[in-house]
């Protein structure tokens, strides 16, 4: 009997560690699916203590910061710790010629000189509560989509007014589970979080668009800010009279590391993913997408690359540019890889096959699932055209900078055509603001460069009949050839011409607005193309797509109930907090190599190449790693940590997050994924699937070492859980 028993625990186990690693959790349904799982895997912590409603608990101390990533506070006085990158707005922002903090760093002296960031956020979640009943109040099975969706808004609505909170309280309702499940967020958003600190870019941005999605790393992507509140602890506007925020819960900081194996968690904000497409839209991604969005940002890369090489003021214009476009374009190109590799396609239609045998064996999963995955199959298919006009047209004129600027203009004609004067002089005001930010980083030689290569693909690749008329029109007055007709809407069109436009813009009324854009030749050009797009692609993409979520929320369902007895589902990544556990190992990127799972101080050195743009080291930094004068953060062997990898399952939106040990104490900081992983948005694979952390004693260092901020070391809870 003993035996028996034995070897079932055993065999549960073996199964839990096949399958550890992957998931996004949602926190307040840990004890239930994955306590026990995670305790085999060596947490010492229990799943109240990630997340309660009663007590303080880990979520209280994580944020999301500024809408797209996540924050976490490690002092009582609401000092909040994130990523150099997700900083890097309002770091620049705050940066002149004379106070360069992207170049020199800043360490805010006293709180004092902490610094104010319009705009920016920081929301907490309060509580999350299961409302899927009252969402899908009145639905049918067999309504019709546009139906079922008017009565969920309604129903939607109705909570989000009714749902009891207090006063400086709001709440989300998000679908989950295509829709299967819907949950309410009660959150706190506080609005007054000033800038305290952060390392030089030759630190926190080291490496930088060649290291990027790359390990081994050696990036210290961290940067400070600290929450300021009212009186009452409660989310203010900035004031002067603002105090620091006090925390239900704050991270305290190991000094410890992890060793191979140890368990890890993140927790954070998650932004999209699809683990449970058909094996057809897998291969749609593969074939046909992701080889559409790479080529396009390929030549404008090079484009960009070229020109900034050659002069510091277009590097300065565009290096942000630049970075923004290179970091998916290297991300799909990680992830075509990885599908290839690790056979996605095939998996999935292996997987598809064990779902019809499922159902194939009982009647009644048959009648109503049996014709699933074909219709998907059928709509992936009739989809996929106009997919590709799709993502061509949107990165064809996402990347040519006049074309983009045409589509905010059309924008401000819809406005003066229908809102009045008054709705015109609202928006024109709205739309001058950014005109001026967009021209400061104009550059029209090589926006000009760019548009020729760029349509140059589009017309040649694109069926002509979702490009519109005038367009083509423009193009045969010039033979067909892209540099003269290039050449004329530049030259002539009011928009490549900052100064002269701003002026009229500043002055316009609507009907002279209207008068001047429509004989604008770039943007006749554009919204040709635009007009086309939205009549022959977008309108048809609008039919097939929800039958393709409806398909998808069916499929969803059917998988959870068909595998019921085989695995644990988690919903994809929809922004909201979520818990990923895995441990810290290393991964053998391709044959006979494999990459140890920690980077340390000396690996900063050895890519080290004075005055480059990407590779240079401060000479202080230098001179602490000479001295070996790395104070109480170095590890037990006497070196300096930099970077390590575990099994966590994350994606963009989760830089920032806290990587927390057994304990839950911050052992580092989430800021990126391995190139041959990226592919865990769609398929993830234990084997090669890793995060990248900054070890949080080197960002501890730079902050006490380095930067000689001690009163910020002060403010924190320093443990060796180890020892
Ligand atoms: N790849 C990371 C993330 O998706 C970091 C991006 C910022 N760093 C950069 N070198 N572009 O967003
Ligand atoms: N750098 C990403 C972010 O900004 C995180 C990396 C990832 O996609 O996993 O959220």
């Amino acid at each position: 009997m003993k035996k028996i028993v034995l070897g079932l625990l055993a065999s549960l186990l073996l199964a839990a560690q096949l399958t550890a690693g992957e998931g996004m959790w949602l926190p307040f349904l840990l004890r239930q699916l994955n306590e026990a799982q995670m305790k085999a895997m060596g947490m010492k912590m229990s799943a109240d203590d990630i997340y309660s409603v009663n007590k303080g608990s880990l979520k209280d101390a994580i944020v999301q910061f500024g809408g797209g990533c996540t924050g976490e506070i490690i002092s009582d006085n609401g000092l909040l710790l994130t990523n150099h990158h997700c900083g890097y707005g309002q770091i620049q922002d705050h940066s002149t010629l004379e106070n360069n903090y992207l170049k020199d760093g800043f360490w805010a002296k006293t709180k004092a000189d902490e610094l104010p960031n319009p705009g920016l956020t920081a929301m907490f979640i309060v509580r999350i509560e299961d409302v899927t009943q009252a969402a899908t109040a009145g639905i049918s099975e067999n309504m019709p989509e546009k139906e079922r969706q008017s009565q969920i808004d309604k129903n939607l609505d109705k909570i989000k007014k009714t749902f009891v909170r207090e006063s400086w309280q709001d709440v989300l309702v998000r679908p989950f589970f295509e829709a299967n499940m819907y949950l309410i967020f009660v959150t706190e958003t506080y609005k007054d979080v000033r800038l305290v600190g952060t390392p030089p870019s030759s630190i926190g941005k080291f490496g930088s668009d060649t290291d990027n999605w790359v390990f081994p790393r050696h990036t210290g992507d961290f940067s400070m800010f600290r929450i300021y509140a009212d009186a009452n602890n409660r989310p203010a506007e900035y004031s002067k009279e603002n105090i620091p925020f006090k925390p239900r819960h704050f991270l305290p900081i190991s000094l410890d590391g992890v060793a191979e194996g140890d368990f890890t968690l993140v927790m954070g904000f998650p932004g999209r993913t699809n683990q449970y497409l058909p094996s057809a839209a897998i291969e749609q991604t593969l074939q046909t997408l992701n080889p559409v969005k790479i080529a396009v940002r390929d030549k404008a890369l090079k484009i960009i690359d070229e020109a900034m090489r050659k002069d510091e003021q277009t590097k300065i214009q565009y290096s942000a540019k630049y970075a923004s476009i290179a970091n998916y374009w290297k991300k799909w190109m990680g992830e075509s890889l990885g599908l290839t590799k690790s056979h996605a396609v095939a998996k999935k239609q292996q997987y598809e096959a064990e779902f019809l045998k499922k159902i194939n064996a009982q009647p009644e999963l048959q009648t109503k699932y049996k014709m699933l995955l074909d219709q998907l199959n059928v709509n992936y298919k009739l989809l996929q055209p106009y997919a590709f006009v799709r993502d061509y047209y949107s990165e064809v004129t996402r990347n040519t900078e006049l074309l983009s600027l045409v589509n905010t203009m059309s924008g401000l004609v819809k406005i003066a055509e229908n809102s009045g004067e008054q709705g015109f002089l609202e928006r024109k005001k709205k739309t001058l603001e950014g005109l001026k930010d967009f021209y400061k980083d104009y550059n029209v030689t090589v926006d000009k460069k760019i548009f020729v290569a760029l349509m140059e693909m589009y017309f040649k690749n694109v069926n002509p009949d979702f490009i519109g008329d005038k367009a083509r029109q423009q193009l045969a007055a010039n033979k067909g050839n892209f540099e003269p007709l290039a050449d004329k809407i530049y030259a002539k069109s009011g928009l490549t011409q900052p100064e002269k436009w701003l002026n009229f813009i500043e002055k316009a009324s609507a009907k002279d607005f209207l008068e001047q854009i429509k004989k604008d030749p770039a943007f006749e050009f554009g919204k040709s193309l635009m007009d086309q797009y939205v009549e022959k692609v977008d309108t048809r993409i609008r039919e097939i797509q929800p039958e393709i979520n409806r398909l998808q929320r069916k499929y969803m369902k059917a998988q959870m109930e068909v595998f019921a007895a085989d695995r644990v589902f988690y919903p994809d990544a929809n922004g909201t907090l979520r818990v990923a556990y895995g441990q810290a190992e290393p991964y053998e990127p391709r044959d006979g190599v494999t990459y140890n799972y920690y980077t340390y101080l000396d690996g900063v050195m050895e890519k080290y190449v004075p005055n480059d743009y990407e590779f240079d080291v401060p000479q202080r930094l230098r001179q602490l790693c000479e001295q070996k004068n790395y104070g109480i953060y170095a590890d037990k062997n006497g070196k300096m940590p930099v970077c390590f990898i575990a099994s966590n399952h994350t994606t963009g939106g989760n830089s920032g997050s806290p990587a927390l040990d057994a304990y839950g104490n911050l052992v580092g900081l989430n800021f990126d994924r391995v190139w041959e992983g990226t592919m865990s948005d769609i398929n993830y694979d234990r084997s090669i699937c890793r995060n990248i952390m900054v070890d949080v004693r080197y960002i501890l260092f730079i902050v006490d070492k380095y930067a000689g901020a001690t009163r910020l070391i002060e403010e924190l809870k320093l443990v060796h859980p180890k020892r």
